[in-house]
């Protein structure tokens, strides 16, 4: 494991909010484990996913997903899942236009609770999510999604599909870009008097973890676009 020692680990917290059933967990298990499921379980209170990414030759890239339950922001736990949290995917149901209409409340939950430390809000990417029943949902009734994202402070949108697959690696990936692009100097790069053998390893207690194996889509793109 010494090549591990030699890199420096970044661990991101990063929050999956939107309402009820819009596919968050969906979301999650296809990006973390490769599956999807049509049953519905409702996520209750917050769960949690790891994805280890090896970002560049210096850096892995230790992702923590908090998805949190649908029903939350109507509950006072958020303030405490929120904290420390360096970015956020903001999920609706393109089939459903109040999931639609609940994104600004998220979004607002969201920036009144957490902040990066220089004030600015966490970056935060949009996903439409469901986009495989595009021929059922609302299209013709959503605003233009770059024009409401660019308003709403979005640093992106992503239509997505947990169920085909589609663009969750890039909105990820997007996400992952814009908070490592936040970061300070300071926090990207090992400072010269630390010791490049000693990894800080996060105290977090992890209900669910994975190491990305070579297999692994998201990794192998990365690896290709950081080469
Ligand atoms: P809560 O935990 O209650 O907040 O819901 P959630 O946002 O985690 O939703 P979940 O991932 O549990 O998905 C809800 C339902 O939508 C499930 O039946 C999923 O199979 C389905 N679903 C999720 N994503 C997609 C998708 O991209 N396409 C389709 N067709 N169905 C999806
Ligand atoms: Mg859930």
């Amino acid at each position: 494991m010494h090549h591990i020692a030699m890199q420096q680990e970044r661990l991101l917290k990063v929050l999956v909010i939107g309402d009820l059933g819009v596919g968050k967990t969906s979301i999650i298990k296809r990006y973390v484990h490769h599956i999807f499921s049509q049953h519905y379980r409702a996520t209750i209170g917050v769960d949690f996913a790891l994805k280890v990414l090896d970002w560049d030759q210096q850096t892995v890239v230790r992702l923590q997903l908090w998805d949190i339950a649908g029903q939350e922001r109507y509950g006072n736990m958020t303030r405490v899942y929120y904290r420390e949290a360096v970015g956020a995917l903001v999920v609706f149901d393109m089939t459903r236009y109040s999931t639609f209409q609940a994104v600004l409340k998220w979004k607002g939950d969201l920036d009144s609770k957490v902040a990066l430390c220089n004030g600015r809000p966490v970056p935060a990417v949009l996903l439409a999510n469901k986009c495989d029943q595009q021929l059922y949902g609302l299209c013709s009734k959503l605003p233009k999604l770059d024009t409401f994202s660019r308003e709403q402070g979005f640093v992106g949108w992503y239509e997505t599909s947990a169920k085909d697959n589609t663009n969750i690696d890039a909105a990820i990936m997007c996400l992952l870009e814009n908070i490592l692009a936040s970061s300070t100097d300071r926090d990207l790069h090992t400072p010269e008097d630390s010791d490049p053998n000693v990894v800080i390893l996060p105290s977090f207690d992890y209900n669910l973890h994975e190491r990305a194996g070579p297999g692994c889509s998201a990794c192998s793109k990365l690896k290709e676009r950081r080469e």
